[in-house]
């Protein structure tokens, strides 16, 4: 059977050259076996256009750097096959972020300000000691601590995250789960109060519509969904309330 050929449409808009408008460029090239869409993007812009703009460091869905919408839906495109795709393939670069051109988006930024405003380490008057053994810790709380650990910084859930697209201070699903990250860890003495002044307002749970498609998206599944409702419910047992 012979190769499909694949059609891409992918958005091209360079904020540099604001004269030339937003639009979609069409590219063909045949499917190969095994193609991801990181191979596809290589090969349009090796061999038909190189001024083509998008992010790519692992190939591997480890450092997040390729989070874009596939079709419509946000995802990894190293971690994307071709061949799970229909022929004609739409692409456009994460909403919420700020653009840098074509299909790459500034999700760095974005990432060390939240990590900025949710203070994302431990917060405890212990002085490290480097010879003492390693504290033990309960194995369910640690996998729970993993399984929030685990964020690639994609931005996918992000992206698709109607609240982040009109508040631009949101701190999106990714934000709440950092907080639920560090509220977990009893190695870290911050009250509930003091996360709360983070995230219990309308740029934090309060701001949050509930519909998930942060969850639906996230392309490694770090459990939004339960992370999420942690934080809701510590803040509900709490008292909590609207500022
Ligand atoms: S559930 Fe909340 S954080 Fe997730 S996408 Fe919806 S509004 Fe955004
Ligand atoms: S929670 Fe998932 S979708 Fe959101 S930034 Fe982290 S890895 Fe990406
Ligand atoms: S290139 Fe690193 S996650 Fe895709």
């Amino acid at each position: 059977m012979s190769p499909r050929e694949l059609t891409f449409h992918i958005f091209r808009y360079d904020p540099e050259t604001p004269e030339v408008k937003p639009h979609t460029q069409t590219f063909k090239i045949p499917e190969e076996p095994a193609m991801t869409l990181f191979v596809a993007l290589n090969k349009i812009r090796d061999e038909q256009d190189p001024t083509l703009k998008f992010d790519f460091v692992c190939r591997a869905s480890i450092c997040g750097s390729c989070g874009m919408l596939i079709n419509g839906k946000a995802s990894l495109a190293c971690k994307t096959l071709t061949k799970d795709l229909p022929s004609d393939i739409t692409l456009f670069p994460l909403p919420a972020f700020k653009l840098l051109g074509d299909l790459s988006v500034d999700t760095g930024t974005w990432f060390r300000d939240m990590s900025v405003r949710t203070e994302s380490w431990i917060h405890t008057d212990k002085v490290f000691d480097e010879t003492a053994q390693e504290e033990k810790m309960d194995d369910d709380l640690s996998l729970e601590i993993y399984e929030a650990e685990r964020c690639i910084e994609c931005g996918c859930c992000v992206g698709v995250c109607a609240t982040a697209n009109i508040r631009p201070n949101f701190i999106g699903a990714t934000g709440i789960n950092r907080v639920s990250r560090f509220m977990l860890d009893p190695r870290d003495k911050r009250d509930e109060q003091e996360y709360f002044e983070v995230v219990g307002n309308d740029d934090g749970i309060f701001g949050c519509v509930g519909l998930m498609a942060c969850d639906d998206s996230c392309p490694i599944g770090v459990p939004l969904r339960g992370q999420l409702a942690y934080v809701r419910r510590k803040m509900a047992v709490a008292g909590w309330h609207r500022k």
